[in-house]
C-alpha cells in the first residue's frame, strides 16, 4: 500500500500515529485529513510538517462529495480513521455534534472508500479506531473481550458504537476490507487539557481546583499513547481483515489514586513538598451516566500479533508531566478562546 489517509491526524492520538508512520514508512504518502476543531492542532505536527511524503488537508469528514474527491485525487489505498468528537462531557452537553461527526462522518468515509475502490478490494484496508467505552461498564471483576456485547451509556460511546456497527456492516454487506480496534483510556503528550490527566496537571500548576466526579472511585485502564500508535501500526499491517482487536495496558487505576499520583509527580517537579496540592482536590457532582469501571483484555492482540505495552505507568506519567511542564505555551495556546467558555459551563456554573 502506498497512499494512506489518516483522519484526525492533528488530534491527540492521530498526531502520534502520523508521526510514527512518517518516521517508519518513508515509502508511504501520508495524507492527514483533519477539520482542525478545537481539538485539532497543527502545532502537534511541527516536526514533520515539511516531509515530502506528507500532505495536510483541512476538511470535514461529513462532506461525502469532498471525501470522494480526496480518495480519487490522492489514489487512497488505506484509511486509518481516527477523526471524532472524543470527550464524554462534551457529548453530554451536545450529543448532536457527536452523532454527526462520529456516525455520519464515518459513513461518508466508508461510502467514499467503497465507491473509489469499486469492489476491487485487493490490498485495500479501512481501519477504524474505536474505544472500549462501546462495551459499557464493568463491576469490580471481569474484562472486556472482543466478544463482549456492546452496551454504550454516554452519547459519545453510543456514537462510537454506531460507527463501529456501520464499519462492520460495510464488511458484511459489501465485503469492504475493514479492521476495528477498541482501546482503553490513553494518556501522554499533546492531549487536550479537558481530559482528566492533562486537565489536572494544568490545574495543579495553576493552583486551580481539581474537580473529582462523585467519590473518585471509578476505574480506568490507562495506556501510553505511543503504545496505542504502535498497536495501530501492527494491526494495520498484520491484523486479519474483518477482525476486532482490543488494545489495553492491563493497567487499572481508581481515579482518586491516579489523581494522587499526578499530584505527587507534579508537586515534585514544581519543588513543592509532597502532597501540597492534595488540598486542591474538590469532590463535585458525579458525571451523568458515569461508567464505573473499564478494563480491557488485550490478550488476542498479544497472542496473534505480538503487541504489548512498552512502558510502566509511573514512567509514562513522569514523561507526560515533564512534557506538559516543558510545553506550557502549547497548553496556553489551546486553552485560550472557546475553551474558556467550555470550562466555565462545565465547572463554574
Ligand atoms: P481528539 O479529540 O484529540 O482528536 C480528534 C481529531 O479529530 C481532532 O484533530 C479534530 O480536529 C478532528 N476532527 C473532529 N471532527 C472532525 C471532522 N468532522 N472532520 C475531520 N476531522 C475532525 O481525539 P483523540 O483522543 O486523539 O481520539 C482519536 C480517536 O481515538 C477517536 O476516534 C477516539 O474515539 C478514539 N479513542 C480515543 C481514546 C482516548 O483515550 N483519547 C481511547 C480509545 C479510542
Ligand atoms: P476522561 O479523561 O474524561 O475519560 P473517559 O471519561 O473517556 O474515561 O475521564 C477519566 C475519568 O476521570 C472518568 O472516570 C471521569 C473522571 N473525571 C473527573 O473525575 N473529573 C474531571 O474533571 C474529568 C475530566 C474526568
Amino acid at each position: 500500500m502506498k497512499n494512506i489517509l489518516i483522519t484526525g491526524g492533528a488530534g491527540f492520538i492521530g498526531s502520534h500515529v502520523v508521526r510514527l508512520f512518517l518516521n517508519s514508512y518513508p515509502n508511504y504518502n501520508i495524507i492527514n485529513l483533519d477539520l482542525l476543531t478545537y481539538a485539532g492542532n497543527l502545532e502537534n505536527l511541527k516536526d514533520i510538517q515539511n516531509y515530502d511524503n506528507y500532505t495536510f488537508i483541512k476538511e470535514d469528514i461529513c462532506n461525502l462529495d469532498l471525501m470522494k474527491t480526496i480518495f480519487e485525487k490522492h489514489q487512497i489505498d488505506g484509511v486509518i480513521h481516527l477523526a471524532a468528537e472524543s470527550h464524554v462531557d462534551r457529548s453530554i452537553l451536545d450529543p448532536f455534534s457527536f452523532a454527526k461527526t462520529n456516525i455520519i462522518g464515518t459513513l461518508s468515509l466508508l461510502q467514499a472508500a467503497k465507491e473509489f475502490w469499486k469492489d476491487d478490494f485487493k490490498n485495500k484496508l479501512f481501519y477504524h479506531v474505536s474505544t472500549d467505552e462501546v462495551y459499557g461498564t464493568l463491576s469490580d471483576s471481569g474484562y472486556f473481550t472482543e466478544k463482549t456485547s456492546y452496551d454504550p451509556h454516554s452519547p459519545y460511546s453510543a456514537s462510537k458504537a454506531s460507527s463501529d456497527h456501520f464499519v462492520r456492516s460495510f464488511y458484511d454487506t459489501y465485503g469492504l476490507p475493514i479492521t476495528i480496534s477498541n482501546c482503553s483510556n490513553n494518556y501522554g503528550s499533546h492531549q487536550f487539557p479537558e481530559k482528566l490527566i492533562p486537565l489536572f496537571i494544568n490545574n495543579i500548576c495553576n493552583n486551580k481546583k481539581l474537580p473529582v466526579y462523585g467519590e473518585g472511585n471509578n476505574v480506568r485502564d490507562w495506556l501510553f499513547v505511543e503504545d496505542h500508535a504502535k498497536a495501530i501500526d501492527v494491526i494495520f499491517h498484520k491484523g486479519r481483515i474483518g477482525e476486532t482487536y482490543n488494545i489495553g495496558g492491563f493497567n487499572e487505576w481508581k481515579n482518586i489514586d491516579l489523581i494522587k499520583l499526578i499530584i505527587k509527580t507534579v508537586d515534585k517537579h514544581l519543588g513543592r513538598s509532597e502532597g501540597t496540592s492534595n488540598e486542591l482536590i474538590t469532590y463535585v457532582k458525579d458525571r451523568a451516566g458515569h461508567d464505573y469501571r473499564y478494563a480491557i483484555d488485550s490478550s488476542k492482540l498479544n497472542s496473534e500479533l505480538g503487541w504489548k505495552p512498552s512502558l510502566q505507568f509511573e514512567e509514562g506519567i513522569e514523561k507526560t508531566v515533564t512534557w506538559y511542564l516543558e510545553n506550557k505555551a502549547w497548553v496556553e495556546n489551546i486553552t485560550s478562546g472557546s475553551y474558556q467558555e467550555y470550562y466555565a459551563e462545565m465547572y463554574e456554573k
